[in-house]
């Protein structure tokens, strides 16, 4: 028998030196987590928060918290949750609506086998969360249908009519639990890659398009509270639009899928979803759900004494300090230094930069070529793509470095973008007119 030894990895990004992020030699703005800067403060909230549980534990002296929980996840955290998101999204949120998953990945996943027909369709946008993609691709019976964007957000004219042709298009297999013939996967604000939300008119119009054709929108809210803007109305997240008052109300077509991984920490696999009582009701059913009792139990423990404290509202309000101010370096470096025949537009929150270059320009031979020669990388847009297209953008993240690295790699990526235009492109026959606006 063949033994292949395991290599001794030490994280996501471990392994190819050009792609691991923690790599001096080379800058990698790739990486949609935070660096150890951000999340050496969790040690001392994580202690905290860890105290202050067990201490209620041996309290009550029944130990439930190392027990199998509850399906939906232990009430404490959600109560806390709830409180917790209400605060932040300025809309008020009940904790009965929530399921805690393992991260919002979990949560997809967890959509995907519970509540969408085993042979139904994945409505995607043209670019979307790359390993949301590779998900999909685990469902093989289902169709993966692409839907076209404008402006960084989804076309709601095309996709009225896509979804209109492909319901017609099969017979699709629904019971009690698979509710839903499809699902449209979305990242309506500050989306990952194209850092754009959803106008809250499209947001009314997405809900009712839903409504009408019996889709479910698996929203991938992991980025909502990275808001960096003070407006007097933020934007809210889609399931705000799906009111259990309005008359046309169906029972909830919108979920919202959120996660501590952006606003904690990835390690602590901590999410949840926001649902209507028709795909809470299956959910809770789920023999996934009931046999590990709740997803993550004992951390949700910590984490409920980590919002009963206060902690996560300040480390949340450090990030968004953080992120703001590094987001504003960035884009005055590409306001500056971006070549005339690129451009991008100014994000409002999130974690992603979204460059258009000229378009004919292939982003993975521009990438190839910048690692080596000028030692920085970013991923190409193709990545995002479903159909394999949008191969003349780039996505830079703000999320892992600190600023002094970040501006130093983003000038660096304008100059390798210029000396490209100017040198590369003629050579490899690549169009150079002037950026497109999608
Ligand atoms: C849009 C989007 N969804 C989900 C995830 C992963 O979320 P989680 O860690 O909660 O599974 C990411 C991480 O990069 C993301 O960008």
């Amino acid at each position: 028998m063949n033994q292949t030894e395991e290599t001794h990895l030490r994280h996501l990004f471990d392994g190819e030196p050009i792609l691991n992020v923690y790599n001096d030699e080379i800058i990698n703005l790739s990486v949609g987590a935070p660096g150890p800067d951000l999340l050496q403060l969790c040690v001392s909230n994580m202690r905290q928060a860890t105290e202050h549980r067990l201490l209620a534990e041996e309290r009550e002296g029944k130990y439930y918290l190392f027990q199998y929980g509850i399906t939906a996840g232990l009430y404490e955290c959600r109560r806390e949750l709830a409180k917790f998101l209400s605060r932040r999204y300025l809309d008020s949120v009940d904790g009965k609506d929530l399921i805690l998953t393992c991260g919002a990945t979990h949560g997809l996943q967890l959509l995907l086998c519970s509540v969408v027909s085993p042979n139904g369709v994945i409505f995607v946008e043209e670019v979307t969360y790359m390993i949301a993609l590779n998900v999909f691709k685990q469902f093989p019976l289902m169709r993966i249908v692409t839907v076209p964007m404008k402006l960084g957000v989804v076309d709601l004219d095309a996709m009225e009519k896509i979804v209109a042709d492909e319901k017609e298009r099969g017979e699709y297999l629904i019971d009690e639990e698979k509710i839903f013939w499809a699902v449209f996967y979305t990242i309506p604000t500050y989306h990952n890659p194209t850092g754009m939300t959803l106008s809250p008119e499209n947001c009314k119009r997405l809900v009712s398009i839903a409504r009408e054709n019996s889709l479910l929108v698996a929203c991938d809210d992991v980025y909502n509270l990275l808001r960096y803007e003070d407006v007097e109305d933020p934007p809210q997240r889609l399931f705000y639009y799906d009111n259990p008052c309005d008359p046309e109300y169906r029972g909830g077509n919108v979920v919202s899928n959120g996660s501590f991984s952006k606003i904690l920490s990835p390690a602590i696999r901590l999410g949840w979803m926001e649902c209507g009582s028709r795909v809470c009701g299956v959910l809770k059913q789920s023999g996934i759900m009931k046999s590990g009792g709740a997803v993550n139990h004992y951390v949700s423990g910590v984490v409920a004494s980590l919002l009963e404290l206060g902690l996560e509202d300040s480390y949340l309000n450090l990030l968004i300090r953080t992120y703001k101010e590094r987001l504003e370096s960035l884009c005055n470096i590409l306001d500056r230094y971006l070549p005339r025949c690129c451009s991008y537009r100014r994000p409002e929150g999130g974690y992603f930069v979204w460059i258009s270059l000229p378009v004919g320009t292939n982003g993975e031979h521009f990438i190839r070529w910048c690692q080596e020669k000028y030692k920085v990388t970013a991923i190409p847009g193709s990545r995002f793509s479903n159909a394999g297209r949008s191969e003349n953008h780039l996505r830079l993240s703000i999320a892992f470095h600190k600023n002094d690295v970040l501006e130093k790699a983003v000038k660096t990526l304008c100059t390798a973008l210029l000396d490209y235009a100017r040198n590369e492109i003629a050579t490899t026959g690549n169009d150079t007119r002037t950026a497109n606006e999608d």
